[in-house]
């Protein structure tokens, strides 16, 4: 690949404050992006962009379509073109369907799905009038196949992996790209205070992997940029596992010892 993929472009990143978004704000700067990292962490935020000149922080919730709107216009207005949204902030609560409260039902599928169709319902006007550009949103293999106790990230994960495919289906005349990624189990903040407590739990869940290990943030940045970038030209519609071969089992138990 060119050693500066996306050389002149511009990108948004949400939820770039922290794990995997943080990966990819870092990993499209050193490939010649300008980034504009949306988080609810102001914090975490504005230290990226004190410390990466392209990098430039907004402070937003993108659970609403005026937030997701205010954040395409900041793009346009600070750097004066959008070419790659990434759809990446997510929030859940942990529980099985007969024990989750509908209050956190519905917040896990406003910030994990409901903003990803806020922010593709911003910024495509655009990619298609300028008919260039691309969009990837972070996916899940937990929206490829179930997860116990996980039930409403598993449902907004599913949707966000069907919501690409018909975004995608709907805009591939107009010359822009829709994908998302499915990263499995990722060693980022949130998966280390949810379920990494200490090293016996991290050994029992990383020998569940055919990989023997959790993944990286920064495997998951590659792999975005691949789709965002002219390699990927001709990919459009495709949710991209990496997952070091968690999702390949066909769910048959393990019959030869
Ligand atoms: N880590 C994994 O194992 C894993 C696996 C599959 C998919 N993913 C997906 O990767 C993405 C990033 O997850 P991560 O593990 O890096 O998590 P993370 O907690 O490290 O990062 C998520 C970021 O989103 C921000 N955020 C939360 N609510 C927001 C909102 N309403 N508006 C804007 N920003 C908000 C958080 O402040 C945080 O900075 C998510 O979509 C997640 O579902 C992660």
């Amino acid at each position: 690949m060119n050693s500066k993929a996306l050389a002149g472009r511009v990108s948004i990143v949400t939820g770039g404050a922290s794990g995997i978004g943080e990966a990819v704000a870092r990993r499209f700067a050193r490939e010649g992006a300008r980034v504009l990292v949306a988080d609810v962490d102001a914090k975490r935020g504005a230290r990226l962009a004190e410390e990466i000149a392209a990098v430039e922080f907004l402070e937003a919730d993108v659970s609403s379509l005026t937030a997701c709107q205010v954040l395409v216009e900041a793009a346009l207005e600070r750097f004066g073109r959008l070419d790659v949204l990434v759809n990446n902030a997510f929030w859940s609560r942990a529980r099985r369907v007969y024990k989750l409260e509908p209050e956190d039902w519905r917040r896990t599928l406003e910030v994990t799905l409901d903003a990803v169709f806020y922010g593709m319902r911003a910024a495509l006007p655009v990619l298609v009038e300028r008919e260039a550009g691309c969009i990837v949103n972070t996916a899940s293999i937990s929206g490829l196949g179930a997860d116990d106790g996980m039930s409403a990230y598993n449902a907004a994960k599913a949707g966000v992996v069907n919501l690409t495919r018909t975004a995608a289906l709907e805009v591939a005349h107009r010359g822009v790209r829709v994908n998302c990624v499915c990263p499995g189990l990722i060693e980022t903040p949130a998966v280390t205070r949810a379920f990494l407590g200490d090293a016996d739990r991290r050994e029992k869940i990383a020998a569940q992997i055919p990989m023997q290990r959790l993944g990286r943030p920064e495997e998951i940045a590659n792999a975005v940029l691949w789709l965002a970038s002219d390699e990927a030209a001709f990919v459009t519609g495709s949710a991209l596992v990496a997952d070091g071969g968690s999702s390949i089992g066909s769910g048959v138990p393990k019959l030869f010892f």
